[in-house]
């Protein structure tokens, strides 16, 4: 693999993503091809300016022109793009459908037209829906909660129909709540530490005990490669960290590490349709040769750091937010 199209790379985890393989595979060239919505941003990857093995192209997935350019021009493409805010889709869901899906089915298509050599699409652990017990494996039902989650499940669905019926080798990762510098200020840990550095409260959903399993980005990215480099056409990876914890936990760590008091802690109404708690089994992503290397503490006093040394990285995005904080704020008190 020489080329490689990464979608959605000027968001959280592609541009982590597109540093790493940069930094790890000295011979590759990636084209970045994103929309630049509310959640891309060209500052995630500014290091790059003038990187000759680097190249971005502002355009839309569910373009079909752009996405024809960019695939006869590589060999192998890792789709990132996405809406993926869950209260933004309970909010407004279209975007979700028409990116998440259709605009899957537009780099599909097209792959399968070029011969793409890979196709890793990026789905999530959301789409098994809330375990109170026990962790999904890659053979569980899909049970999906939310439009976002509904509609990442249609892509995946999808992209792994173009497989079956097409032999286009598909991949599929299905990982765990990312986290880590460059995570947009709207997903709890990075908003929360705004908030409290802010001196703001923090608002948490219903009785803060909803668990979810944190994965530090770079792990992440590094998962992604070996996936990318190793895994088997056709199937289907979780990816975890096996740091579980409680919503109410990481508040706490987060207003510990920034020497803030709990009286910031805002318990406002729940999410709707909020699911209890995320767990995957990661046998099959660790036959692979992969383990995560950061526990929770470490990736959190990473993040709270890198949060605490880019402010101006994130003021600038929290002003941008007017109209969905409106109904947020209608939303959670
Ligand atoms: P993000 O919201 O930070 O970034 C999404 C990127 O996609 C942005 O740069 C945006 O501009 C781009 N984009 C959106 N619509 C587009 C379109 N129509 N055409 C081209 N680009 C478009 O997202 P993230 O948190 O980095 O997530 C990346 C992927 O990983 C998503 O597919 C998401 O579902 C999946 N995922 C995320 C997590 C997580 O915890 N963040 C966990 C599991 C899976
Ligand atoms: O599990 C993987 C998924 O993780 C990804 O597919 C999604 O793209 C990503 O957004 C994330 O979804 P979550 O809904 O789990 O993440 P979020 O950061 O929005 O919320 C994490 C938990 O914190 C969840 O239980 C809701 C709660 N929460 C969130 C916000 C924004 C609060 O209590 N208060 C808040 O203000």
């Amino acid at each position: 693999m020489k080329r490689l199209l990464v979608t959605g790379g000027a968001g959280f985890i592609g541009s982590n993503f597109i540093r790493y393989m940069l930094k790890k595979h000295p011979d590759l060239h990636i084209v970045n091809l994103d929309a630049l919505t509310y959640a891309g941003n060209r500052e995630n990857l500014r290091d790059l300016d003038g990187n000759p093995r680097y190249t971005f192209w502002h355009g839309d997935i569910c373009d079909p022109d752009t996405v024809e350019r960019w695939m006869s021009n590589v060999d192998a493409v890792v789709n990132f793009a996405a809406e993926t805010h869950v209260d933004r889709s309970i909010h407004e869901a279209g975007a979700f459908v028409e990116t998440d899906v259709h605009g899957a089915f537009v780099l599909l298509e097209a792959a399968r037209e070029h011969n793409i050599s890979r196709f890793l699409h990026i789905s999530t652990d959301e789409v098994y829906g809330s375990i109170d017990e026990g962790s999904f494996t890659e053979k569980d039902i899909l049970n999906p909660s939310s439009p976002y989650s509904a509609s990442k499940s249609g892509g995946e669905l999808l992209a792994r129909s173009y497989f079956i019926t097409y032999g286009l080798p598909v991949l599929i990762t299905r990982s765990s709540n990312n986290f880590g510098p460059y995570q947009y200020p709207e997903k709890l840990i990075p908003l929360f530490i705004t908030n409290a550095i802010d001196d703001k409260p923090l608002p948490i959903y219903g009785d803060g005990k909803n668990v979810r399993d944190w994965l530090y980005v770079e792990d992440q990215a590094e998962a992604l490669d070996l996936v990318l480099q190793k895994g088997t056409a056709g199937e289907i990876y979780n990816i975890g960290a096996g740091n579980e914890e409680m919503n109410i936990t990481v508040t706490k760590s987060i207003l510990k590490l920034l020497g803030k008091p709990e009286s910031l802690i805002h318990p406002v109404k729940d999410r709707l349709g909020h699911d209890r708690r995320y767990s995957v089994t990661i046998d099959k992503i660790q036959a692979l040769g992969w383990k995560p290397l950061h526990d929770f503490e470490e990736g959190m006093k990473k993040t709270v750091e890198w949060y605490v040394k880019n402010e101006s990285w994130w003021r600038a995005l929290k002003e941008k937010q007017a109209a969905y904080q409106e109904w947020y704020k209608k939303q959670y008190g």
